[in-house]
């Protein structure tokens, strides 16, 4: 079966429609401004920085969300080949990041609990780690709040930098000092197409970040540190301004695709809800964890039944033949995730009735 013979697909992504789009492209042909740190650009950012709590000078707009992870690493200027601590149980670009940063992975176990790394974990792999350890990335678990003040606090005791990958956790976000890199993709709550934002209550780190971005210009227009081009165009800002002003419905829908799942699912026995699932904090994705089930006997059988699913990531970074030569500590909760974990069909127009549908049809599976 393929995925348009699927009932309920994975995604079905919305973005802005066309009529919605129209008025900011019309702003465009005026201004015939295209790039560089447009009016449109510094327009988006503005609104994004208010509503999330940072000050302008603090949320830089980038190209994606791997890019953005990518500049946050190097802002912090780390030496060539030091390793990044960084969990297995996360989205390849996270690792990918890593490396093109010129840094070298040392992944780690996640908690069973949260699904994320935490400070303690590091600090027990630091004993075992027989190199310099340059950076800690830690990962939001599917749109999971992650706890900014305590990284803050470990980067504070070991002098570690900390990078967030917070991709999927828009909603509700909270900074500290450390960056976090939010995604913009599509397949995310806030979706303008790609693009990502970096946030952070570190002044000096934003702007070298935003340096970064534009071929390491600072002050003038030479290159004084080593960037790339990770813009966004007006064009991706506009979007980006069409997706803030629908915001609150794409809010409200993915809250009560939240709520009827939790609802759904209550009643299942053999599987658990990924952690920290809430309306407070709306996601694109409902992960599930199957109790004595492996998910690639299960998929099949939901496919059967014309419903997508995904193992979103994998059963780890460490099984991808991009990084399976990489070191590691023990990963015995991320080998039980990376058996276990299923994405669910999530879309801003599922309905109830879909949603019912999906939990009949693991229900059936996991009878099979
Ligand atoms: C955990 C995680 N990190 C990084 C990314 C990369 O974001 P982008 O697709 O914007 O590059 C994603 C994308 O889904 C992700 O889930």
């Amino acid at each position: 079966m393929t995925t348009q013979d699927l009932r309920i697909p994975l995604m079905r992504p919305l973005l802005p429609k066309a009529d919605l789009l129209v008025p900011y492209l019309r702003k465009i042909d005026q201004t015939r401004w295209y790039s560089n740190f447009g009016p449109m650009v510094d327009a988006f950012e503005a609104r994004l920085a208010t509503m999330l709590g940072l000050s302008q000078e603090t949320l830089v707009c980038v190209a994606s969300g791997t890019v953005g992870l990518t500049l946050a690493i190097k802002a912090f200027e780390p030496k060539p080949d030091a390793y990044c601590v960084i969990p297995s149980w996360t989205f390849a670009a996270s690792a990918h990041a890593v490396r093109w940063a010129q840094m070298r992975p040392w992944f780690v176990d996640v908690d069973e609990s949260t699904w994320m790394l935490t400070p303690d974990i590091v600090l027990r792999a630091l004993d075992e780690i027989d190199g310099p350890v340059g950076a800690v990335m830690a990962v939001s678990a599917f749109g999971a709040p992650v706890d900014v003040t305590g990284w803050d606090a470990f980067r504070q005791e070991t002098g570690i930098p900390v990078i967030i990958d917070a991709a999927a956790a828009f909603d509700g976000a909270q900074f500290a000092a450390a960056p976090q890199v939010i995604s913009l993709h599509a397949t995310k709550v806030l979706g303008i197409g790609e693009g990502a934002l970096i946030g952070s209550r570190d002044t000096t780190l934003s702007a070298r970040m935003r340096a970064l971005s534009n071929f390491g210009f600072v002050s003038r227009r030479e290159a004084e540190l080593a960037g790339t081009n990770a813009k966004i165009s007006e064009y991706a800002a506009a979007v980006g301004m069409a997706a803030l002003d629908r915001w609150p419905e794409t809010r409200s829908a993915f809250a009560l695709a939240t709520v009827r799942y939790q609802d759904a699912f209550a009643g299942v026995e053999a599987v658990t809800m990924a952690p920290a699932i809430s309306e407070q904090h709306v996601r694109s994705t409902f992960n599930i964890r199957l109790l004595g089930r492996r998910a690639e006997t299960v998929m099949p059988l939901l496919a059967e039944q014309g419903i997508g699913s995904r193992q979103w990531w994998g059963q780890g970074c460490h099984k991808m033949p991009a990084f399976q030569e990489m070191p590691r500590s023990a990963l015995p909760v991320t080998e039980a995730l990376g058996e276990s974990v299923i994405g669910l069909p999530v879309s801003q127009d599922i309905s109830l009735a879909e949603i019912c549908d999906v939990r009949d049809a693991v229900a059936n599976a996991l009878i099979r």
